[in-house]
Parts: structure tokens; sequence; C-alpha cells
């Protein structure tokens, strides 16, 4: 088991990189405008991180609650400090994993998913989770990253290479989905899908740090230099390019998210 001390030091990095990444901002007040909630509404946030949504509801639903769930120790950690700085009296976080929340049937009326999906273990028991924990009516909002639907073989090789890269990083049960089997995930557990829509944001030679994920990106690419360079193109057309300007490294390109909003039927 990793150090506690170490855990919390990265959860503190984690926390501060992403509060840097206007890209971030807007994705989760995009989740906050569709998840039309109400003020009594009780909300789950699954893979809550630093609780970085959590805080963000906390004055959308006034009179309710939201609880955050996580596995990281490190992350919990900071979001109980982000909560008692604020001093919030409606959202607190437990520790454990979206496969198995230790909630009962029917309590939440609606659960939240901020760029946490694509870290899940075993994703459709996740989702037969959330659906338990709903109310009938109950919504689910996810914003996560995704890469294309391959078109051919190339395109698909290029897929898995890149989830090859992020697998390094994030260990081997680390996937993307497509756009359209996230939709099937949603609707084989019980849920109509309201919206399955595509969001993409340009990065205009900017700093990686300035990219979310940008040093995976970046191993992706260096793994497809060193192991297939006929995808090299391929990638950067599809989504970075990597060059070295004035010293400093900046990526181009364009990264894709799914905004997937759903209900429990
Ligand atoms: C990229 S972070 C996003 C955190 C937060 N939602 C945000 O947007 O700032 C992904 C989070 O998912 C969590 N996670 C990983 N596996 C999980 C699981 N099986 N169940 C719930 N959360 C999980 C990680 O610990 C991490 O905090």
């Amino acid at each position: 088991m990793e150090d506690e001390d170490y855990e919390y030091q990265r959860a503190l990095q984690f926390d501060r990189r992403i509060s840097r990444m206007p890209v971030l901002q807007h994705l989760t007040q995009i989740l906050i405008d569709e998840l039309e909630a109400g003020a009594r509404d009780k909300i789950l946030d699954v893979g809550t991180g630093t609780g970085r949504l959590g805080i963000a509801l906390s004055s959308v639903v006034s009179g309710g609650v939201i609880v955050g769930i996580d596995p990281d120790r490190g992350m919990l950690r900071v979001a109980r400090e982000k909560i008692s700085e604020r001093k919030l009296q409606n959202f607190s976080v437990v520790q454990g994993v979206a496969e198995s929340l230790p909630f009962p049937s029917e309590v939440f009326d609606a659960a939240c998913l901020l760029l946490s999906f694509h870290h899940f273990s075993v994703h459709e028991r996740a989702v037969a989770e959330i659906c338990r924990v709903l109310r009938a009516g109950g919504q689910v909002l996810s914003v996560d990253p995704i890469l294309e639907k391959p078109a051919d073989e190339a395109e698909e090789r290029l897929n898995r290479l890149i989830e090859k890269a992020f697998k390094f990083a994030h260990g081997p049960t680390f996937r993307f989905f497509t756009e359209a089997e996230l939709r099937g995930l949603y609707e084989g557990a019980g849920f109509a899908v309201e919206r399955c829509q595509v969001l993409s944001f340009p990065f205009r030679w900017r700093k990686i740090e300035e990219v979310p994920m940008g040093a995976h990106w970046l191993q992706a690419y260096e793994l497809l230099l060193e192991d297939a360079p006929s995808l090299v193109e391929l990638f950067e057309r599809k989504y970075f390019t990597f060059r070295e300007r004035f010293g400093e490294l900046v990526v181009h390109g364009e990264m894709k998210w799914v905004l997937v909003k759903a209900v429990k039927t």
C-alpha cells in the first residue's frame, strides 16, 4: 500500500494542476448547467477526487446534500481540507468505489461523474450500481474524455496504442470509450439516454500543463514514434502535434469529451 503522505502530496499536485486548466472549469460548468438540480436534491458525485464538482454544486443545492465517493485516500484528504476551509455543511466525502456503492437503493436524486468514468475497473458494474442508488426518474450526468470511433484498421491500432500508453500511467484496467459505447452502457443498465453530445476543445500551441492528461498524450506520441512511426501522422491529424518552440514543448490539436445525460426509467 502506498504511503499516505505520498498519496496526499500527489493529490495536492493534481488539484493545483487541474485548477489551472480553463477547459476543465468549462466542462464542470456544462455538467452543472445540464444537471437541472433542485435546491433540496441529494446528489452523488462518483469519483469526486479533490471535490471540485461537489464544492461547485454546494451552493446550487443549498438545501440539499452532496456526497462524494472516491477510493483514493490522498484525494479525499484534500477534498476534506477544502470542505473544512470553506465551511461547507452540505458536502461530505466517503471512501469507496463506483462498482460497489456503500449506499441503500434509490436514495439519490442525481449522480454525477466528472472525468472519472474511464478510471473505473468494471464499467458495467459501476453503471448498474449508479442505477441502483438513484430513485426512479433520477438523472445521471457524466462528462468523460473519449477516443474517436475507429473507421479502419489503422485507426483501431492507433486507439489501442494510445490506450497502451495510458495504461502505463493508470494501470491495466484503464480504457477509453467511444461515444456509442458509452450510450450502450447506460442503455444496457436501464437508463433512457436523453443526450450524448461530443464536446470538442482546440488547443493552439499550448504548454503541456494546460492540456488535460497532457503528459500521457506525450507518452502516447513517444510510444508511436518508437513502435509505430507510420501512425504518427494519423495521431497528429486526429489528436495532438508536439513541437519545441523557444526551448519549450508545446501542443497543438483537439481533445474530445462526451456529455451523457440519462434518466433512470
Ligand atoms: C481525473 S480524476 C477526476 C476527479 C474529479 N471528478 C474532478 O473532476 O476533479 C478521476 C477520479 O476517479 C477516481 N476513481 C478511480 N477509480 C474509481 C472507482 N472505481 N470508483 C470511483 N472513483 C474512482 C480516482 O481516484 C480519481 O480521483
